[in-house]
């Protein structure tokens, strides 16, 4: 590749070699190095550059569903408490939303089991190609010179909520199967409670198909023996509707809030949700995607996953923009339209080095 190199080491070639393997992060650390290869160095500048808030002084929001899927005063009570988290916040903590902990935890330990699983098992599976429903790799950066991240992660990807469960590794199936039917229900639920939110009639976002499919990403973050030189995962904000997320008991994951670092820590049986760029597109600003991030640490491995609700397939050939109805003479749209696939191209070469991909299409 040409262009000007950002580091002074063969960035392709390691790159290549790593990739050469397919054995991911997890196999340099079954290989037992004691040094992060430079590939997965990150700036210090980059990983020191907003501050860790302290201690507890940031608490997430807590949203507790009970009693929410029926009419009355406790549905407004939820829908109020949503809104505020998703204009203050962007990330909240979801509580009794009826998915089970045993179903959590089994889902956590699947996926875990999959990532252990010998090189051999795995190797088939290993791939970066887009069009693939289901692959793990180690999600390398696009860019030259670009840091990688100290991750593994198997994707699956779900199109109008269905997936051949032979697709699906034996090692995490019968989990998965289980633990997506109870994401597509919170996910139909949280569309509900979203879009009276904003306003609007209860069935607007689903009406939309905008958080019809699902991506999964399950991640497996080895132990690193350099935490402080790499992250899991880079400050990112996520480029679709809405995540929910599962996290074992290590905790890692951080966002962006006030400009400090706020740890979001596990909580056991609950549900981190956040809006993605996409929601914040639709909802005219309202909803905010907020940037985050995971830290590497000495222990390992930790286990989280991350369910992305995306728009269905048939509305991706049309342009996106705010929705029509939250469009006023006192609040006008926020941004232009725009076709996702250029949106992802940009977010995915330029997401790194500026502050929000969506910010290149604020009007004014
Ligand atoms: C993501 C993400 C957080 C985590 O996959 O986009 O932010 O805790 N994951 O794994
Ligand atoms: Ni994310």
């Amino acid at each position: 590749m040409a262009g000007v190199s950002k580091v002074d080491f063969d960035w392709e070639k390691e790159v290549k070699e790593f990739d050469e393997r397919k054995t991911g992060v997890k196999g340099l650390v079954d290989a037992g190095v004691t040094e992060i290869p430079r590939l997965f160095m990150h700036p210090q500048e980059v990983i020191d550059r907003y501050p860790t808030a302290k201690g507890a002084a940031v608490e997430l929001p807590v949203i507790d569903l009970t009693g929410a899927e029926s009419g009355g005063a406790r549905r407004r009570e939820v829908v109020e408490a949503i809104g505020k988290a998703a204009r203050e916040w962007g990330f909240f903590c979801i509580i009794n939303h009826g998915v089970p902990l045993v179903t959590i935890n089994a889902m956590l330990e699947s996926i875990k089991r999959f990532h252990e699983l010998p090189d051999e098992d795995k190797e088939s599976l290993y791939t970066y190609e887009r069009s693939k429903l289901v692959k793990w790799n180690s999600n390398l950066p696009v860019e030259e010179g670009d840091p990688a991240c100290w991750r593994d992660v198997l994707n699956l990807h779900y199109t109008n909520d269905h997936l051949d469960p032979h697709e699906i590794p034996s090692a995490c199936r019968k989990e998965t199967v289980e633990y997506v039917k109870y994401m597509i229900e919170v996910r139909e639920l949280m569309a509900e409670l979203f879009s009276e939110a904003l306003g609007l009639p209860s069935d607007h976002l689903s009406k939309m198909e905008c958080m019809k499919n699902l991506a999964i990403s399950c991640l497996y973050y080895p132990a690193c023996p350099e935490p402080h030189k790499t992250l899991g995962a880079p400050k990112h904000s996520d480029i679709f509707c809405l995540t929910l997320l599962i996290q074992d008991s290590l905790g890692g994951l951080q966002m962006l809030h006030g400009n400090q670092w706020v740890d979001v820590p596990p909580v056991p049986g609950a549900l981190i949700a956040n809006f993605g760029d996409l929601m914040q597109l639709f909802s005219n600003g309202e909803f905010i995607s907020v940037e985050h991030r995971v830290v590497s640490q000495l222990a390992g491995p930790r286990i989280s996953v991350a369910t992305f609700s995306t728009p269905n397939i048939r509305i991706m050939g049309k342009p996106f923009g705010p929705i029509k109805e939250l469009v006023t003479k006192d609040k006008p749209a926020v941004y232009r339209d725009f076709m996702f696939e250029e949106y992802f191209k940009y977010y995915k070469t330029k997401a790194a080095s500026v502050e929000s991909a969506l910010e290149y299409y604020r009007i004014n």
